[in-house]
C-alpha cells in the first residue's frame, strides 16, 4: 500500500532531494525496481540521459489505483511509523524519488500487477498528472522520462556533456549490478547494449559481465560472517594492484555507499602486503542488522553510519586476511606478470607471455603438433588432486586457527603467517639468479625468492620482536655511535628514546641535540644499526603521534629499508641462514611494504606453457 507518511514522520526523513542529473534518476528508479523484488531490470539511455531514460522491471507493479499515488511527495509503501526509520531493511524509505523526478522532466509510467487483470499509464508533465489510463501491459513497471529540466532551463547548464553523463550510469548500474548478482541487469546506451550481467547469483560473473577486465577472473571470493554480520564479495589476491581506490567498492545491506570504514577495513586487511600507493580491487558487501546502522543521514543515501565504526572496520579486515591466507599465501608467476602488464587495462595479458612468445616465433612447433607424447597425464592429474586435498587441509588449519588470531589483536602484522601452511622443509635450494633471487624448488613447484624483500621480513620481526619482548638482547658496542638531531626533534625525546630502547637500543643523551648509542639489538651489525636509527629518526617527523602502536609500525617498516642490502651476492650457507629465518617468521610471504617474497610457478603451470598439457 502506498501511502503519504504523516508529517511527523517525514520530518525525520534526511531530504531535500534534488535530481541534479541523470545518474541521480537512473539511480532512484533502478533501486525502486530493485526494491519491487524484480530479476530484470533494463536501463535505456540516450544522449547521456539527459533526453531519454527508460527503466523496466519485472517486479510486483503498482496497483492501478495507487499509480498516480505513487507520485506524490512524501508516499511510500516502504514505511509508515518513525520507529521504521530505525530498521531500514529496503533502499527506498523517503516516498521522494518520483515526486522529485516528475517534477523536472516529462515521465511516463506503465505498470501491471500479477492480481490485476490491466495495467495503468500515468503520465506526468513538470509534476502535473495530465494522464491516468488502464492500458495492457506485462506485469511489473516501466517508467521513461524524458527531456531532463525542460521546465528549468538554468538546471541544464549545470549538465556535463553526453559522454560524461553516460558514464556515470554507466558507474553506477554496474555498481548495483554487482551488488544484486541474482538480478539481470540490462544497459543499453545510445540503442547499443553496454553489458547485460548473468543474474546467475554469482557475484563474481556479474563482475566480470560488467567491468569486462579479463584479470577480474582471478579475483579471490570472500564469504565470512560472525554472527549476525555477514560479508560476501570478491577482493584481489596481492598481486593484482591499482593506483588509486577507484576499483573498491563497498555495499552495506545491497546499497552502495561511501564509507571510510570500510575502506580502512580493506587496507588493513592487506596491510604489508601492499606497496605503498598500491590499492587492491576489491568489491565487498556488508550484511548486517539493520538496527546497527542509520542510512537515514544524507538524501542521497551514499553514506551510512555505523554504531560500531571499529568493529566494522576490524571484522572487514579479518575477513580479508583469513581469505587472502586461505586461498593464496605465494604469489603465482603468471599473476606476477600479469599484473604489471596489464596495469589499467582493460586487456588482460595472457598468463606467462614470456613462454608464449617462444611459442608465436614457431621454432617450437614441432612439439606443439605432438602434444603429450611423454606427458604423464596420470601423474599431473595426482598431483593437482594432491594440491586440491591440501587445499582442504589449509583450509581446516585455517578455520581451527581464527580463534587464535580473533583473539590477538595486534597492530603489527605477524600473525597471518600463522595461518598460512607452507612447509619450508621441502624447499630444496637450487642457487642464485641475478645475485638478487634465490631459486628453490620443492615437488610441485618452482620458487624465486626475493632476497632483499626476504631480509626485510626477517629484519623487521626480529624488531618487532625485540619490541615486544621484555628481555632486550643488547650487544655493546666499543666505539659508541653518535647521532645527532634538530630541535625539534630532541624537544620530543622523551617519546622516542622508550621506543628505540624497546627494540634494542641503548641510547642516551649526549649534550643538547645530540644522542650516544652504547647497544644495538644483537642481530645488527653497526652499519645497519646506524643506518636504522637514521632512517626511523628522519621520520619520526612525518608520521604524527609517535607513541600510537600503528605508527611505531609504520617507522619500523620504513625503517627496514635501510637495513637490506641490494644485489650482494649471497653464499650457499647465507642463502640457507636467510631461507631459515624467514622460514620462522610469523609472515613469511610478503615484505613489510607489501612486496611479496616469493613467487611460484607450479608444476602444472610449467608443464601447460610447454604445452603438454592443456
Ligand atoms: N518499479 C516499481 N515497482 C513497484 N513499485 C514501485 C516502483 N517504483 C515505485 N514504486 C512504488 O512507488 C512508491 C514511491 O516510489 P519512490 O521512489 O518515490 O519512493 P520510495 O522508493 O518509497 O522512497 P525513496 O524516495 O527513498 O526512493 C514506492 O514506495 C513503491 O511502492
Ligand atoms: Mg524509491
Amino acid at each position: 500500500m502506498i501511502r503519504v507518511l504523516s508529517k511527523n514522520v517525514s520530518d525525520k526523513i534526511a531530504a531535500g532531494e534534488v535530481i541534479e542529473r541523470p545518474v541521480s534518476i537512473v539511480k532512484e528508479l533502478a533501486e525502486n525496481s530493485i526494491d519491487a523484488g524484480a530479476t530484470s531490470v533494463t536501463v535505456e539511455i540516450r544522449n547521456g540521459g539527459k533526453t531519454y531514460i527508460r527503466v523496466t522491471d519485472n517486479g510486483c507493479g503498482i496497483d492501478p489505483d495507487e499509480c498516480s499515488t505513487a507520485f506524490l511527495r512524501h508516499a511510500t509503501s516502504k514505511i509508515e511509523k518513525a520507529s521504521d526509520l530505525d530498521r531500514i531493511e529496503s533502499l527506498g524509505f523517503r516516498g521522494e524519488a518520483l515526486a522529485s523526478i516528475a517534477a523536472v522532466t516529462r515521465t511516463t509510467m506503465i505498470s501491471k500487477t500479477a492480481d490485476s487483470p490491466v495495467g495503468r499509464r500515468v503520465v506526468v508533465h513538470g509534476g502535473t498528472v495530465i494522464e491516468n489510463v488502464p492500458v495492457g501491459a506485462p506485469e511489473g513497471t516501466t517508467i521513461i522520462v524524458t527531456d531532463l529540466f525542460y521546465n528549468t532551463p538554468a538546471r541544464r547548464e549545470f549538465l556535463k556533456n553526453d559522454g560524461a553523463e553516460s558514464s556515470r550510469i554507466i558507474a553506477l548500474l554496474s555498481e548495483l549490478a554487482v551488488a544484486y548478482p541474482n538480478v539481470k541487469m540490462t544497459l543499453i546506451n545510445n540503442g547499443e547494449t553496454v553489458f547485460t550481467s548473468p543474474g546467475d547469483g554469482n557475484i563474481k560473473n556479474a563482475i566480470v559481465s560488467v567491468y569486462r577486465q579479463k584479470e577480474y577472473k582471478e579475483l579471490t571470493e570472500l564469504a565470512y560472517r560472525e554472527g549476525d554480520i555477514s560479508i560476501r564479495g570478491c577482493i584481489s589476491r596481492p598481486s593484482l594492484t591499482r593506483t588509486s581506490r577507484r576499483d573498491q567498492i563497498c555495499f552495506v545491506n545491497g546499497r552502495v555507499v561511501d564509507s571510510p570504514v570500510m575502506l580502512r577495513g580493506i587496507k588493513d586487511g592487506y596491510k604489508q602486503r601492499m606497496f605503498e600507493g598500491r590499492y587492491p580491487v576489491a568489491f565487498i558487501m556488508l550484511e548486517t542488522e539493520p538496527g546497527t546502522l542509520d542510512v537515514n543521514i544524507h538524501p542521497a543515501k551514499r553514506e551510512v553510519r555505523f554504531h560500531d565504526d571499529k568493529a566494522v572496520t576490524d571484522f572487514i579486515s579479518r575477513a580479508i586476511r583469513l581469505t587472502l591466507a586461505e586461498k593464496e599465501s605465494v604469489s603465482h608467476i603468471g599473476d606476477t606478470i600479469t599484473s604489471v602488464s596489464a596495469e589499467e587495462t582493460t586487456e588482460a595479458i595472457a598468463p606467462t607471455p614470456s613462454f608464449k612468445r617462444i611459442q608465436d616465433s614457431g621454432s617450437v612447433s614441432y612439439f606443439n603438433k605432438k602434444p603429450g607424447n611423454q606427458v604423464d597425464i596420470k601423474q599431473l592429474l595426482k598431483t593437482k588432486r594432491e594440491e586440491e586435498t591440501k587445499l582442504e587441509e589449509i583450509k581446516q588449519i585455517v578455520k581451527e586457527e581464527k580463534a587464535i588470531y580473533q583473539a590477538s589483536k595486534d597492530d603489527f602484522d605477524m600473525k597471518p603467517g600463522q595461518l598460512m601452511s607452507f612447509d619450508f622443509s621441502e624447499l630444496r635450494i637450487l642457487g642464485s639468479l641475478f645475485n638478487t633471487y634465490i631459486m628453490a624448488c620443492d615437488g610441485d613447484s618452482f620458487y624465486l625468492i626475493d632476497q632483499h624483500a626476504a631480509h626485510e621480513r626477517v629484519f623487521y620481526e626480529k624488531l618487532v620482536g625485540e619490541y615486544l619482548a621484555s628481555d632486550k638482547a643488547i650487544q655493546s658496542i666499543l666505539m659508541p655511535i653518535i647521532v645527532e638531531t634538530d630541535p625539534a626533534l630532541s624537544s620530543t625525546e622523551d617519546d622516542w628514546i622508550p621506543i628505540l630502547r624497546d627494540m634494542g637500543f641503548d641510547i642516551e643523551p649526549f649534550g643538547p641535540g645530540t644522542y650516544r648509542i652504547n647497544g644495538i639489538p644483537t642481530y645488527m651489525e653497526i652499519g645497519e644499526a646506524e643506518d636504522f636509527v637514521r632512517y626511523f629518526l628522519d621520520n619520526i617527523e612525518t608520521e604524527g603521534d609517535i607513541k600510537n602502536i600503528t605508527v611505531i609500525d609504520k617507522l619500523i617498516t620504513r625503517s627496514c629499508k635501510s637495513a637490506v642490502k641490494a644485489n650482494d651476492a649471497l653464499a650457499p650457507e647465507e642463502q640457507l641462514a636467510l631461507m631459515k629465518e624467514l622460514a620462522a617468521c610469523g609472515n613469511p610471504f610478503s615484505c613489510p611494504h607489501g612486496r611479496p617474497t616469493f613467487i611460484r610457478l607450479t608444476r602444472y603451470e610449467i608443464e601447460r606453457s610447454f604445452k603438454r598439457i592443456q
